[in-house]
């Protein structure tokens, strides 16, 4: 099985927001990658809305054709949010108003309330992952708390310098092993690029990757519709060793 492709607009809502008026329309983004080959939208409404804000969401939910997975903080004010869009996923990251992006994954153990936001989107019948680090010790963590899936946090691989980028991967395959044996499903993002994504989405039970920064970046260079199809590519390619040669 091909893994998923949810792709993160975010940043086409940081360009918007940076003039303050309506353009670039992020649910218009939404679209471009549906139509290019995204399987998923994923969006983060993060607490100071600096990028995706309440009405974006919503209208994410309501215009776009595609599974929403919504990234959200372990907050009461996010999980009522939740609840009441319903989106088809949520995934749970730890959340820093000073980071510039999200810098590591849930220390699960230590998150309060994290149980009870669990059992309260589940209960609205929202799919539950945890962003975690791809530390075997999370993903049980994760499987106790009641999560669905884990999401295992890609930054370090991709950011790794090469003579690390093996011992890297290896964490996440050990990882996403650890899922499979906890009966989670196991999903992949951040940081991942035409160089990045291929490594990941040819771990076996890797059934989901989330890529947004890098594809936005293209999308400037390229147009967005030809980056989606371009990472799909990649992604298709890494599960099937037999075209690889249809990698331009
Ligand atoms: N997955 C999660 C849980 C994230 O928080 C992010 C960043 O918002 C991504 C995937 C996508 O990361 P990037 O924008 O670096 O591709």
């Amino acid at each position: 099985m091909i893994p998923r492709l949810g792709v993160n607009i975010d940043h086409i809502a940081t360009v918007r927001n940076a003039r303050g008026g309506v353009h670039p329309d992020p649910v218009r983004g939404a679209l471009v990658a549906a139509d290019a080959g995204a399987d998923g939208i994923t969006a983060h409404l993060r607490e100071d809305r600096r990028h995706i804000r309440d009405e974006d969401v919503r209208r994410l939910k309501a215009e776009v054709p595609l599974p929403l997975n919504f990234e959200m903080a372990v907050t009461d004010e996010m999980v009522a949010f939740a609840c009441k869009v319903r989106p088809h996923a949520a995934c749970l990251v730890p959340e820093r108003r000073a980071e510039v992006t999200t810098e590591g994954g849930l220390d699960v153990a230590r998150t309060a309330g994290l149980s009870d936001a669990v059992a309260r989107l589940a209960g609205a019948g929202i799919r539950v992952s945890l962003f975690i680090d791809p530390e075997p010790a999370q993903v049980e963590a994760a499987r106790a708390v009641g999560a669905a899936v884990v999401e295992l946090h890609t930054g370090r691989y991709c950011d790794a310098p090469a003579s690390e980028r093996e011992a890297e991967l290896a964490r996440l395959v050990e990882a996403a092993r650890a899922a499979e044996a906890a009966g989670l499903e196991c999903h992949a993002g951040h940081g991942l690029d035409f160089d990045t994504a291929g490594p990941v989405a040819a771990i076996a039970n890797v059934v989901e990757l989330n890529i947004g920064h890098f594809l936005v970046g293209e999308a400037i260079m390229t147009g967005l519709g030809p980056a989606v199809a371009r990472i799909r590519q990649v992604i298709a390619v890494a599960r099937s060793p037999a075209s690889a040669r249809a990698v331009t």
